[in-house]
């Protein structure tokens, strides 16, 4: 089942048609997965080009392109590549044309996730582009809340936290506007509110929103998205500082509550460790998502699903 584009730089892209088909394939790498693996992309290699840090998005592509069978070479850190010698996004992704089949790229600037595909002969993912968008983790986040909720239409999700420069909320709420009867709570600090390119989306789609500074007001949702403050993108430390921990989501917050919590992770003390032991804490099922989902991406990229 291969997808009608080769690149994936941004959510917006997406058509729900897509989104059924990457979440149905993604299902049916979770009996590949309790297998141990296939070969189905024996003789294919990745490129996992990592330019800022990374624990999950990373290991979670090498090990969905091992799991099915493929290779990896990496490149990690700007300071141990070219780039950090003045090479050009575009040129390094030329050179990695010449060794790889297919292209997982992290890196700090907005937009470059999109100059890199411009460029590029073989699939390109976006692993995450600065503040701009990472839209293979707001595919395994829906796959999660169709899984945790049984359904994605008609869901309330209560996005927390950094919505100023958190990517992950930004590409999940273009992704959730192609479901039915959606309602977003966004709750931030004033100084990280959900940007204008994204709330204009929602004013364009008539998708119910309400923004709030109050953790509580969002708590009778369905889905409680947590995020972290991203200290990297604060050009004033003392800012990051007032603002880091000022949401702190608790066991007792939770009580008698049916709310889903996630968290694209990592988390620097916004979930509270005594919320881990909940049935409804689903943020390390989360995680155990992101290899099935980016199995089926790299399997239908390279037309093989
Ligand atoms: N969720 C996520 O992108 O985590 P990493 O920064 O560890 O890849």
């Amino acid at each position: 089942m291969p997808l009608p584009f080769q690149h994936l730089t941004s959510t917006k892209q997406l058509t729900r048609g897509d989104t059924d088909a990457i979440l149905r394939v993604a299902a049916e790498m979770e009996g590949v997965l309790k297998k141990g693996g296939s070969d189905l992309l024996h003789g294919k290699i990745l490129a996992s080009l990592f330019y800022e840090p990374s624990t999950r998005t990373r290991l979670s592509f090498e090990t969905a392109m091992q799991r099915l069978g493929g290779q990896v070479v990496t490149a990690d850190g700007l300071q141990f590549s070219s780039l950090y010698k003045g090479e050009s996004v575009e040129d390094t992704i030329k050179v990695v044309n010449q060794y790889a089949d297919i292209i997982a790229m992290r890196h700090p600037e907005q937009g470059s996730a999109d100059r890199a595909a411009s460029v590029s002969a073989i699939p390109f993912i976006n692993a995450g582009d600065g503040p701009g968008q990472h839209p293979t983790q707001a595919l395994l986040d829906l796959y999660t809340i169709e899984k945790e909720r049984g359904k994605i239409d008609g869901i309330h999700i209560t996005m927390v936290g950094d919505l100023k420069f958190g990517r992950t909320v930004h590409s999940l709420s273009f992704l959730l506007g192609l479901y039915k009867d959606i309602r977003f709570t966004l709750v931030s600090p004033a100084e990280l509110t959900m940007p204008e390119k994204v709330t204009s989306f929602y004013k364009e789609k008539k998708i119910a929103y309400t923004e709030t500074e109050n953790l509580e007001d969002g708590l009778d949702a369905d889905v409680v998205y947590m995020t972290r403050v991203q200290k990297e993108r604060f050009e004033d430390a003392a800012q990051y500082e007032r603002l880091k921990l000022k949401y702190i989501l608790t066991a007792q917050q939770l009580k008698g509550r049916s709310v889903t919590v996630l968290h694209p992770l990592p988390r620097v003390g916004e979930i509270a460790l005594d919320v881990d032991p909940l049935p409804t804490a689903a943020y390390f099922r989360q995680v155990r998502n992101g290899v099935v989902l980016r199995m089926a991406l790299l399997a239908m990229l390279l037309k093989k699903a």
